[in-house]
């Protein structure tokens, strides 16, 4: 924590005007599910579907091989977000146009869910089931794939009705063929108001001003711009990866920073002062 006198302010200010006040606001991929375990990268909910058998060798190479030239700018400490915004809009498009070329099934989903490595963070059923048990919101606000996410929740038994998601969504035809991606386009850098316009989410909760965001990018800090009357804010960041040269940034940026911590521990702990 930069600034553990703030922290402890806003904790303080979200336990004493209660349940009725908060909302939830998270990312998904890298923040609620794993990044690594033993030794080993976890997928992300693309990545669920570029491992899966589905995908042919070739596709799976083309895949790969976006994540390997993308990922690094993604993270990049030294590149700001203006210029990396064109590039994610490039890799997610690129990505997106290689998953329509495999005719992946709606009905196949669940099952490459099923197989895949994917895994919540330790921890998560607390979270889930704490958020779910006082009425508290939920908003998954994710560049991922929707109807993976999804699929990864409702498997966890996590998925319960306080949980609200806006993601990418697949599109699929009649014969439950995938034939596009729902617009708007959703990538890292664009976690804001500008893809949430169609939404009445954050109106229809506008009680609602004392929140918590959970992220693991500096992009997911505009995930609340959407909420009116704001009150008081407590950012968590997950600091997963090249710990050392991002960790002056995610301490400017966020309240409290997680580094290679791949537990919901804190969260869990600080949810249960307040509710
Ligand atoms: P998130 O907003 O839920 O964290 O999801 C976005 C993550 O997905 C981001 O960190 C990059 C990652 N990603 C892939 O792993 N593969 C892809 O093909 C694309 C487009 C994104
Ligand atoms: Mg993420």
């Amino acid at each position: 924590m930069k600034n553990p006198e703030h922290v402890q302010r806003v904790i303080s200010a979200l336990r004493k005007e209660g349940t009725d006040k908060l909302q939830v606001i998270s990312d998904f991929d890298m923040t609620l599910s794993r990044f690594g375990f033993n030794g080993r990268r976890c997928p992300t909910s693309h990545n669920i579907l570029d491992n899966s058998r589905v995908i042919s060798e070739e596709g799976r190479k083309k895949l790969k091989d976006l994540l390997q030239y993308y990922y690094p700018i993604e993270i990049d400490p030294n590149q700001t977000m203006e210029e990396k915004r064109p590039l994610m809009v490039e890799w997610w498009t690129k990505a997106h146009n290689l998953l329509l070329e495999q005719k992946i099934l709606k009905s196949d989903i669940a099952k490459i869910v099923r197989e895949s490595e994917v895994m919540l963070r330790d921890g998560a059923n607390t979270f889930f089931d704490q958020l779910h048990q006082h009425n508290i919101p939920l908003f998954i606000f994710s560049a991922g794939v929707g109807d993976v996410l999804e699929e990864v929740l409702r498997q966890a038994e996590v998925f319960h009705p306080n949980i609200n998601v806006v993601a990418n969504y697949m599109d699929f035809d009649d014969k439950g063929v995938l034939r596009r991606f729902k617009e708007p386009l959703i990538h890292t850098y664009n976690k804001n108001n500008t893809v949430l316009e169609k939404t009445e989410h954050f109106q229809l909760l506008s009680s609602r001003t004392n929140i918590i965001l959970l992220g693991d990018s500096l992009g997911d800090l505009s995930m609340a711009d959407g909420v009116p009357n704001v009150e008081n804010v407590l950012t968590v960041g997950f600091l997963n990866d090249k710990v050392d040269e991002r960790r002056g940034k995610y301490r400017d940026a966020y309240d409290i920073v997680l580094e290679k911590d791949e537990t919901l521990d804190v969260v869990n702990g600080i949810l249960c002062y307040i509710l």
